[in-house]
């Protein structure tokens, strides 16, 4: 019978417990975790490797994370090291690390205030995907999570990006009309948006295969995210009122590289406004506080770039994907 030793987001406790309570297998044991930035840290590792230990987990046992981003991260690192190397799998309990963080590659924790210094590969032998652990998701928490599968869309395929745009409208409709309400309609919406993490997982799956150690081909992936850290990175600086969720930034990253692509003629005329006016409509924020200038040296301190230039993701139009190595 396969074990299971099963880390949980304290968050997500009444869910993580009665999905390990009907798990097929014997469950060896269960450890909450606090997950935020601050407890995503190697004493995290080393509690889940230390009551590994105490249950006696050998090499046969799976470690399943239930939790999002921060969980999975942590547990990957942990599965990676344990007497070696143990079986591992995910069930991601925001939309985000459904459509991302969840199906790895890279996993990692933070130290000494620097993100994600300490890692691995590592990639689950399962995702789980359970729609209705998003319930209890706040809608910001949604909308983060949604900018990241709307990113990977707009680089891959025209026909989702068009589908999920309509389910997200339908969201912020429902939001906009019973911010509380947990109707047939949320149920159903968060049903779609699961199924859309699942098919954006799968093209960053088919990236990350191509290029595990992120080597070129993954940087795609990256869409958004060169102007989008830099704009979380300046309001970590500032004291700015309303602080933009990671998926946000993105979100306003992208509009970005489309406006700067199309003043270059890279990329179709038109498109920039276009996938602005998207994303609003679904409510994401497209407009930068800053200018490109105070933005400048936040990007050059991404860890991505090299020499002065970062490699630049856009697309020409939607679902096809291009970068250029640029000096910013
Ligand atoms: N390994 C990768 O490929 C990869 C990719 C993207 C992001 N990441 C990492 O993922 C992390 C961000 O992940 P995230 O956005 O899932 O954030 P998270 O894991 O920090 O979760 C966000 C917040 O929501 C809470 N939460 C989780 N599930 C909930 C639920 N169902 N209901 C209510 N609250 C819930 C958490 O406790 C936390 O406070 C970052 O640390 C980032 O570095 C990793």
């Amino acid at each position: 019978m396969k074990q299971y030793f099963v880390v949980y987001d304290v968050a997500v406790k009444d869910f993580a417990l009665s999905f390990s309570s009907k798990i097929r297998g014997k469950v060896l044991g269960e450890l909450p975790l606090i997950c935020d930035e601050i407890h995503k840290n190697l004493s995290s590792v080393e509690s889940i490797c230390r009551s590994l230990l105490q249950k006696q987990a050998d090499k046969s046992c799976t470690l399943l994370s239930i939790g999002g981003g921060v969980c999975s991260d942590i547990c990957g690192l942990a599965a990676s090291i344990y007497k070696r190397g143990i079986r591992f799998e995910t069930l991601p309990s925001t939309l985000l690390a459904m459509a991302d963080a969840a199906v790895g590659g890279k996993n990692g924790v933070n130290l000494d205030g620097v993100k994600n210094a300490i890692g691995s590969y590592n990639f689950p032998e399962k995702t789980h995907y359970r729609p209705e652990v998003l319930n209890t998701l706040s809608h910001k928490q949604l909308l983060s999570g949604a900018a990241e599968i709307l990113k990977t869309f707009l680089l891959f395929s025209p026909k989702l990006y068009a589908n999920s745009l309509s389910t997200l409208r339908s969201l912020r409709l429902l939001h906009e009309q019973a911010p509380d309400g947990s109707s047939e309609e949320r149920q159903r919406i968060l049903g779609e948006l699961a199924e859309m993490a699942r098919k954006a997982a799968g093209y960053k799956l088919k990236v990350v295969k191509r290029d595990p150690f992120d080597k070129g081909l993954r940087h795609l992936l990256n869409y958004g995210h060169s102007f989008g850290h830099a704009i979380e990175y300046k309001y970590t600086e500032s004291k700015a009122a309303e602080r933009l969720s990671h998926g946000e930034a993105v979100a306003v990253g992208i509009v970005m590289a489309q406006e700067l692509s199309e003043q270059m003629g890279w990329s179709e005329r038109g498109l920039a406004e276009k996938i602005k006016k998207d994303f609003e409509s679904c409510g994401l924020p497209t407009d930068c506080p800053w200018t490109r200038e105070e933005l400048r040296e936040a990007v050059l301190n991404d860890k991505k770039s090299e020499n002065g230039k970062i490699d630049f993701v856009y697309v020409k139009r939607v679902g096809k994907a291009a970068r250029k190595k640029i000096k910013i």
